[in-house]
């Protein structure tokens, strides 16, 4: 990713070899600040108050932040506390869940010194990972845009919405969402993005509008509601979107709005695909809409907007009436049968319980799926 020309990625090893650096997305773009975590404790908060976000990049971080208290305290009591304040900063992103497992599963069978040296090697390796798998969702979805424009005419640009922030922002690098549509847009395939503004938080206009335009991809931000109309208009030609769970059976939990835009992409036959890393995919559920843990959140996300004025300070200004109830679901459930494709590292595949199987057989909460079962 860049950020003013400079390649870098969105978490990183500082050059003391053991604290953590993440950019501060809460107060992207208006500044490009980096914040440093040196504790299980700063990495949490870092989650939880959303200074670093996006499935993907949660794992990462929550990862170190296990690899940070064992630099502390090696021992059982201290792997289980770190592991239980960890998980419980963020409900919905699976990923979560998934690198904390992945990391203590390597340390548990360690001596308590040698723990801390195994995971940073676990977290350092999480995060190549998701590099590859991000690669490899971008080829692995390029034919589906290229598809596209080789319909179209004069050299007319490919039409892409997205919701919220699937980018390298809330990845390691490169992005699930963003993954084809940068590599398409680096070999020469005329794109064009309709940015969701994403309310409450607006991680579209404020993340994917920053993340879009430093690396020069043409794209417009559009209100929340825009969407359906766009496409009435034959003016998009796919959806892809990223994902914070995907159950065994193919239902694709993602940021609030996104199933608004699946009803609307399915009435105008709109092509509607879901950038799906592996780490995202949660066996033990089937029944996204009852299953998925879904994330309340604070009532201050919608009764403000923050920005900056005209003066050029950023600000927080206050949008609902006092003493209005608020309500904060960050997230909402698409059902499979609204998805044509779940874009993964393995290949585009059907969001259903057999090809998911067949992509995943190897899948680490098919096991866990296995155990609950029995
Ligand atoms: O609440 P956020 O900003 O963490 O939500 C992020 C999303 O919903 C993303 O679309 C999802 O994490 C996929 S990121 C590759």
């Amino acid at each position: 990713m860049r950020i003013g020309g400079i390649e870098t990625r969105s978490i990183w090893l500082e050059p003391d070899g053991w604290s953590v650096g993440i950019f501060d997305q809460t107060v992207l773009p208006w500044r490009v600040e980096r914040v440093t975590l040196r504790s299980a404790t700063d990495a949490t908060h870092a989650i939880a108050s959303m200074q670093t976000r996006g499935a993907p990049l949660i794992g990462a971080v929550a990862a170190y932040g296990l690899a940070l208290a064992l630099r502390e305290d090696g021992s059982d009591a201290a792997l289980a506390s770190a592991y239980g304040t960890l998980l419980a900063a963020r409900p919905t992103a699976v990923n979560l869940k998934w690198a904390l497992d992945a990391v203590s599963a390597d340390v548990r069978p360690l001596p308590p010194a040698q723990r801390a040296d195994a995971a940073y090697r676990r977290a350092a390796a999480i995060c190549d990972e998701d590099v590859a798998i991000n690669q490899a969702i971008g080829r692995n979805a390029l034919p589906l845009i290229e598809a596209i424009a080789a319909r179209k005419r004069d050299g007319a640009p490919v039409n892409i919405l997205t919701h919220c922030n699937a980018g390298w922002l809330a990845t390691v690098d490169l992005g699930t969402a963003t993954a084809p549509i940068y590599l398409a847009h680096d070999r020469g395939i005329p794109v064009h993005v309709f940015v969701d503004e994403t309310r409450p938080r607006n991680q579209g206009a404020l993340l994917t509008a920053f993340e879009l335009g430093q690396h020069g991809v043409p794209h417009t931000v559009i209100a929340d509601n825009a969407g359906g109309h766009l496409m009435q208009h034959g003016q998009v030609d796919m959806v892809i979107v990223g994902t914070d769970r995907t159950t065994g059976h193919g239902d694709v939990c993602n940021k609030i709005g996104t199933y608004l835009k699946a009803l609307a992409a399915k009435d105008n036959g709109v092509p509607f695909y879901v950038a799906l890393p592996s780490p995202t995919l949660d066996f033990s559920l089937s029944d996204g809409i009852a299953e998925i843990p879904i994330e309340q959140r604070s009532a201050a996300e919608v009764t403000t907007m923050t920005g900056r004025t005209t003066s050029g300070a950023v600000e927080s200004i206050t949008i609902v009436p006092d003493g209005s109830p608020v309500a904060n679901h960050a997230f909402d459930v698409t059902p499979a049968r609204l998805v044509t494709g779940l874009i993964t590292e393995r290949g585009v595949i059907a969001a259903s319980r057999e090809a998911l199987e067949r992509a995943f057989p190897d899948h680490p909460s098919r096991q866990q799926a296995r155990v609950a079962a029995e």
